[in-house]
This record gives structure tokens, sequence and C-alpha cells, in this order.
């Protein structure tokens, strides 16, 4: 009886050493049991853009629940025109405290803003030395009056040869340079083309 046993457990073990070997899985493939059932290894999802039998508005993507708030950078409900500038000087304000803003401010300005605007904000950077037309003196009274409203506009948009900043730099890293250039600017000297009162230079860059 013993020795039976034995015998039908060896050919056992051989049969199954035999099977591993010959069947020889690659670990790196997906296992066989789940290719079985195809749909649970690749679940056949709807693509976004898609229509959906299932949902009933028939639209794979759903609209958000009313009331969510969005996250992370939100774009600018504003146009690109001067007029739009403009609007930008009355609704945007630097959501930022302007003491902590400027020192971020001055490390965005070195890294992005120098090139063309130079280290001293007067439009004597390594670009314009090399042909690309000067950008005005940060520091001039039209540069002064623009509000800070504005210049997020010219950051997130452009301005002529000024090109956007949008990609580059962060809502917050834009409000943070502005807060930085408006800290370096000197005080408006005429009210009259200032949408919004420049802030008191705090000596960080000479006039
Ligand atoms: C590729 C060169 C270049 C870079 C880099 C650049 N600018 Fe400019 N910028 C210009 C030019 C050229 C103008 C003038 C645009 C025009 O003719 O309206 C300008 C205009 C401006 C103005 C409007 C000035 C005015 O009085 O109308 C502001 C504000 C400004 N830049 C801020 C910045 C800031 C802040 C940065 C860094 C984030 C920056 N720029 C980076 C080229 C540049």
């Amino acid at each position: 009886m013993m020795a039976k046993l034995n015998w039908a457990l060896t050919v056992l073990l051989v049969a199954s050493i035999a099977i591993l070997l010959w069947v020889r899985r690659n670990y790196g493939e997906p296992n066989i049991q789940v290719e079985i059932l195809p749909n649970m290894a690749h679940s056949p999802a709807y693509a976004s853009f898609t229509p959906n039998p299932v949902l009933p508005d028939g639209k794979t993507l759903q609209l958000p629940v009313p009331g969510t708030l969005p996250r992370g950078p939100q774009p600018l409900d504003l146009g690109t025109t001067p007029a739009e500038t403009m609007h930008a000087a009355e609704q945007l304000k630097n959501p930022l405290d302007p003491a902590k803003a400027k020192v971020r401010g001055a490390v965005v300005y070195q890294n992005f803003c120098t090139p063309c605007h130079g280290g001293s904000m007067r439009g004597d950077g390594m670009v314009p030395q090399h042909g690309f037309p000067a950008p005005p003196s940060l520091l001039s009274a039209h540069s002064v009056g623009l509000s800070e409203g504005q210049m997020f506009h010219i950051l997130t948009y452009g301005q002529n040869k000024m090109p956007s900043y949008a990609v580059q730099l962060s809502v917050d890293d834009r409000w943070s340079v502005i807060a930085y250039v408006k800290s370096s600017q000197p005080a408006a000297t005429a009210p009259a083309a200032t949408p919004a009162a420049a802030t008191v230079p705090t000596g960080g860059i000479a006039k």
C-alpha cells in the first residue's frame, strides 16, 4: 500500500516538474488565468470624448457637480485686446502678501526677466544687447503707472514683442514677480497716468 502511494507521489512530482518546465511562464506577462477573462485584463473603458450608451445624457465625460470648485491654474476670463488690459487693471488684484511675494519675485525676475529687462530693469539685458528690440525701462513713468492687474495681463498674454509667460510662470509666480517689480519701482510721479497707485520703492534696485 505504502509503496504504491510513494510511486504515485513520485509520478505526480515528476509530472508537475515536467509541466512547470514545459509551461515556462514569462512572469513579465499578465497571468494566463486573467487572459481567459480579457475584459478584466483590458477593461473596456470609454474614451472621454466618445458617446456613451450607458449614461443618461449619452456623453462619457460628465459635467462636474454644480458648485464644484476648480483646482489649479484658472484661465483668465479676459480677452487679449488693450481694452481688456484695462479691465484687468480694474478686476485683478494681487492676492499675495507683498512683503513675502517680492522675496520669491526677486528669484523669478532673476530667472525669467533679466535676459531682456536687465538686472537694472532698464531694458538692457543680454537679449536686447544681441539685437532683440529693447523693452522699455520698467522704472519709466509708463511702467510705474501700470497697475498690478495690467502687469498680470501682460505676463499672461504678452504684449507686442513681450512674450506670454503663462506657461513658464504659475499664477503665484506671476503675482510674485509683479510684487517685486512694483517694490523696485520709484513712486508714481504722474498721477494721471496711474490707474492704481504704485508702491514706494524699498531700495532693492537703483532708480
Ligand atoms: C524676450 C524678452 C523679454 C522677456 C524675457 C521679458 N520681457 Fe517684458 N517686455 C519685453 C518687451 C520687448 C516689452 C515691450 C513690449 C511692447 O512693445 O509693448 C516688454 C514689456 C514689459 C512690460 C510692460 C512695460 C510697459 O511700460 O508697457 C512689463 C510689465 C514687463 N515686460 C514685465 C516683464 C516681466 C515681469 C518679465 C519676467 C517674467 C518679462 N517682462 C520678461 C521683453 C521681454
